[in-house]
């Protein structure tokens, strides 16, 4: 059993986490803007309010928990760059400090690296790339402060497409670096179920494999 706060735990991803971490015997933190989002009730869950971006107010929930897990998304705007994922990071691994709490596992995507895309197929290239480019920049932003956070034990996991669907029991295939390759060095064709991204996050609370890594995930 662990002590897990979980950020974004009303988003997609999140709320299959915190159902997975409670399934697992797991304590719970959620750590939410909007607590009546939370439904889910169970003894070993704990709903608070925060800030994400603050770490004066995200430190007294990190206290005393093993990790820190992100499922946490920002919009996309035509108008201005997305910010939220270095923010609330920032605000995160300084609390993290604060509160002398080590392990963390958060979620990004394939293809934030800029040149990351140019094997992928024709439509995510020039259709679903430039889309959200504004969100990959600012998630690689965030990969490349967490690559200088050194006192930190950090593992960044990268889904490709996502797919409401709950977990399954399929494999993962996994590769450091941006996109999992097939036998031809080019992305395989894929999309995971939001609760295998949920799976594989929580598996890593017992593995050391993807310490201070970016490790890009699918399912076979
Ligand atoms: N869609 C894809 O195909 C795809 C592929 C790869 C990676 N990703 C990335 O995977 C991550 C998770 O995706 P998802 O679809 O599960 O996310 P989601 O359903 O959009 O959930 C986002 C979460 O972030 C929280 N959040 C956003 N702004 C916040 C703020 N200012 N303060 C507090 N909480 C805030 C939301 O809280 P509220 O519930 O209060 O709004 C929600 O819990 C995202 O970063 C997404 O970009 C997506």
């Amino acid at each position: 059993m662990m002590k897990i706060a979980v950020l974004g735990a009303t988003g997609q991803t999140g709320l299959y986490l915190v159902q997975q971490a409670l399934d697992q015997g797991h304590c719970v933190t959620a750590v939410v803007r909007n607590p009546a989002k939370l439904t889910v009730q169970h003894e070993n869950l704990k709903v608070v309010e925060a800030n994400i971006f603050s770490a004066d107010s995200l430190k007294s929930h990190f206290e005393g928990q093993d990790a820190v897990m992100s499922c946490l998304g920002f919009p996309t705007s035509f108008f201005s760059a997305v910010t939220g994922y270095t923010r609330s990071m920032h605000a995160t691994v300084k609390a993290m400090r604060e509160a002398k709490v080590n392990r963390l596992i958060t979620m990004s995507s394939w293809y934030t690296e800029p040149n990351s895309g140019s094997q992928s197929p024709y439509m995510i290239r020039f259709l679903l790339l430039p889309m959200i480019r504004s969100i990959l920049t600012n998630m690689f932003q965030m990969e490349q402060f967490l690559q200088k956070t050194s006192d930190i034990d950090w593992t960044v996991v990268r889904p490709p497409g996502l797919r409401n669907q709950s977990a399954s029991a399929l494999g993962f295939l996994t590769h450091e670096g941006y996109f999992v390759p097939g036998s031809g060095g080019a992305p395989v064709s894929s999309a995971v179920a939001r609760g295998d991204v949920a799976r594989f996050m929580l598996s890593q609370l017992n593995n050391n494999a993807w310490i201070k890594k970016g490790v890009a995930i699918t399912t076979n």
